[in-house]
């Protein structure tokens, strides 16, 4: 299956958050906790060095528990501060106040022996699209939160959100894009919903569905569907979309329905916590690419 991206905007976004980028002390990307290598920005480290640097893993409410810990233990081995956050259901989100002044510790100590008081830390969300920039900020900002308009020399033409008096959030998120070139990371993101429908085969990308469920989560939908074990992943979706009832005219199996249920089931957490990329491979799969 061959995956097209969307490249349309990207260099201009890119330069845009090359300067935004100069503005700030912090800069925290949302990655989705099913897959935190596969939808973080291949440009970032570029970007963002010298910066403190957090990871937030959002939607951990549809990983799996036991990985996301390790996904955490993993990115704070790199130097990350991380945290785990449900930006839909706002579990989690508080936290990320403690998290950015530990991040900027070091900077606050700096301004402080400068005798700089109490300037409030900036910081910037980023991430690919729909990875919940957006619900994440108005979950964190809140609705009481104040717009401090632009401040002439320093961050022109520039929304500032006031979070409080020790943090002020640079008002659009950053938008960027995964790794294009990569055919796993396309595979992974149109899982969870992140590549457009149109330009997918539905029932094939189900199928490749159930042989990662196969591999990695072996018997899960067959509970969730209570259908017969098959190793066949033609056959386990011909067993759930005659399961599930879905039927064409004449009767035939409508195998592209079950397929569009399977698909929907799993990024609404209908079928588990399931996470689709494991630290211990990606990062042998990192050394190798560098090598
Ligand atoms: P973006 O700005 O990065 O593009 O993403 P956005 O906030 O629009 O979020 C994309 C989708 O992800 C939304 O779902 C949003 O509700 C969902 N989402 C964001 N954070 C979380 C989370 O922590 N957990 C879960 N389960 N979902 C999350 P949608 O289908 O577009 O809309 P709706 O389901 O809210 O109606």
């Amino acid at each position: 299956m061959h995956f097209q991206w969307y490249p349309g905007h990207m260099t201009k976004a890119k330069r845009q958050m090359q300067e935004d980028i100069k503005l700030i002390d912090v800069v925290i990307e949302l990655v989705d906790a099913r897959v935190p290598l596969s939808s973080k920005n291949p440009d970032i480290d570029e970007l963002a060095k010298n910066k403190s640097r957090i990871i937030l893993l959002n939607k951990y409410d549809l990983a799996s528990q036991k990985y996301t810990e390790e996904w955490k233990k993993w990115f704070e081995s790199k130097g990350y501060f991380v945290a785990l956050v449900n930006s839909k259901s706002g579990s989690g989100v508080k936290a990320v106040h403690e998290v950015i002044q530990k991040a900027c510790k070091e900077k606050i100590e700096r301004d402080r022996k400068r005798g700089i008081l109490n300037r409030p830390i900036r910081a910037m969300i980023v991430g690919i699209p729909n990875v919940g920039k957006s619900t994440f900020i108005n979950s964190f900002a809140g609705k009481a939160c104040a717009k401090t308009g632009n401040k002439p020399g320093v961050t022109k033409g520039k929304q500032w959100i006031k979070l409080n008096k020790n943090v002020e959030l640079l008002d659009t998120p950053g938008i960027l894009w995964p790794k294009f070139e990569d055919q796993t990371v396309g595979l992974r993101l149109a899982f969870i919903g992140s590549i457009k429908e149109e330009i997918l085969n539905i029932t094939e990308l189900s199928m490749e569905f159930i042989k990662f469920m196969h591999s990695k989560y072996s018997g899960m939908l067959e509970k969730k569907y209570e259908i017969e074990k098959s190793e066949d992943s033609l056959e386990t979706l011909q067993r759930i979309a005659d399961r599930r009832g879905c039927k064409l005219k004449g009767n035939e199996l409508d195998v592209n329905k079950a397929a569009g249920i399977i698909l929907d089931d799993y990024r609404n957490g209908r079928i588990g916590r399931i996470t689709l990329e494991f630290p211990e491979i990606t990062e042998t799969v990192l050394e190798d690419t560098k090598a």
